[in-house]
């Protein structure tokens, strides 16, 4: 059995229109709508090959489903990122690739962010009325669904500062729900609500961490926002002065553990929960309490080291045979005792890609 994936991985180049997908199987008549996804495409630039999966430069994708039949478009989202990369430059930092820039240059793009290219290509969301395109930083690029037109940088209209965030915020009941790292001496973790219709972050409470840890998702549950704190951190400070790529500055460090760090969704109170186990993950599948809130029930994609990080270097993926080298990973429920602080991990559900024969 072979995974070949590798199409997936290619350099797109192309914007195109299909005004009709050949379709396996049939599409009911009542399906009818729009997908709009979101990934990285472009890889080689003039002169520079991005090195990691999640450095590609961002394209949508849309997919219209009418009358059984799909259509299709494509569209780079238009971002300084973008620009710098026709103009045959390799401007901005991204995830693993980082151009050689000044100390000072390198300041300015960690602490303000005012110099990311903007790449958002990991997911899609809304904020306000309009759909955004977004990624770690927390800069969600706006476009038009129809044209896949992109319409720029949407401002939040708050004073919420912060260097990191999450592609994959939570929504419930009409509100949004992420955090946003601020990083320094010490580095402040700001979980914040978004309300339906408005760019005005609330910030719901923070708290601070002398190393930062690399999270890309989060657990939501009726009372508390879950940050699930791997033992990847990173050293701030030292991202500044050794100008290595974003994620070369995170260092695997087993010994610390797992930390687990609930903020009351409505107080903004912190509690904490702790396992001397190292787990590492991307994304969270769901999260609930039990009937007192003295209990949650977190169920997330864990593996048992960061090596997984690795695994996307384009260099390595791409001569990789099948799926068998894909990290040991599995679904597991790890259950918090919230007064205690304690962690009860469960084995549940090994997770294996699905190829077909
Ligand atoms: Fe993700």
């Amino acid at each position: 059995m072979t995974c070949d994936y590798k199409k997936g991985f290619a350099d797109q180049t192309k914007e195109i229109t299909v005004s009709s997908l050949e379709v396996e199987g049939v599409i009911p008549d009542w399906l009818s709508g729009t997908l709009v996804r979101n990934g990285p495409a472009r890889f080689r630039l003039e002169g520079k090959t991005l090195n990691h999966w999640f450095d590609g430069l961002a394209m949508l994708h849309k997919f219209d489903i009418a009358n059984g039949h799909v259509s299709y478009a494509n569209r780079f989202l238009d971002t300084p990122a973008l620009r710098a990369a026709k103009d045959g430059k390799m401007k901005y930092g991204e995830f693993a690739t980082d151009p050689c820039r000044s100390l000072f240059k390198r300041i300015t793009q960690v602490f303000t962010g005012s110099t990311s290219g903007a790449n958002a290509n990991v997911s899609i969301g809304k904020i306000a009325k309009e759909f955004v395109a977004q990624t770690e930083t927390p800069l969600p690029v706006a476009f038009e669904v129809d044209t896949l037109k992109t319409m720029g940088i949407v401002s939040y209209s708050d004073g919420l500062k912060g260097n990191l965030t999450t592609a994959h915020p939570h929504q419930d009941q009409g509100d949004q729900f992420n955090y946003l790292l601020s990083f320094g001496r010490k580095s402040t973790y700001n979980v914040y609500r978004l309300s339906d219709g408005s760019k005005k972050r609330q910030l719901i409470g923070s708290y601070s961490t002398d190393r930062p840890s690399y999270m890309h998702s989060f657990g939501l549950s009726q009372q508390y926002l879950i940050l699930m704190e791997f033992p990847l951190v990173v050293n701030p400070i030292s991202m500044l002065v050794r100008g290595k790529p974003f994620i070369a500055n995170y260092t695997w460090k087993p010994e610390r553990g797992t930390r687990f760090s609930l903020v009351d969704r409505q107080t903004g109170e912190g509690r904490y929960a702790h396992t001397d186990e190292a787990w590492f993950g991307f994304h969270h599948v769901n999260a609930f309490d039990n009937n007192d809130h003295s209990k949650i029930d977190l169920d997330i994609i864990v593996y048992p080291d960061a090596d997984v990080v690795e695994y996307f270097y384009l260099n390595s993926l791409l001569n990789k045979r099948n799926q068998e080298a894909y990290p040991k990973n599995e679904l597991r429920r790890f259950t918090i005792n919230v007064s205690a602080g304690t962690v009860v991990p469960e084995g549940w559900l090994t997770i294996q890609p699905n190829c077909r024969a």
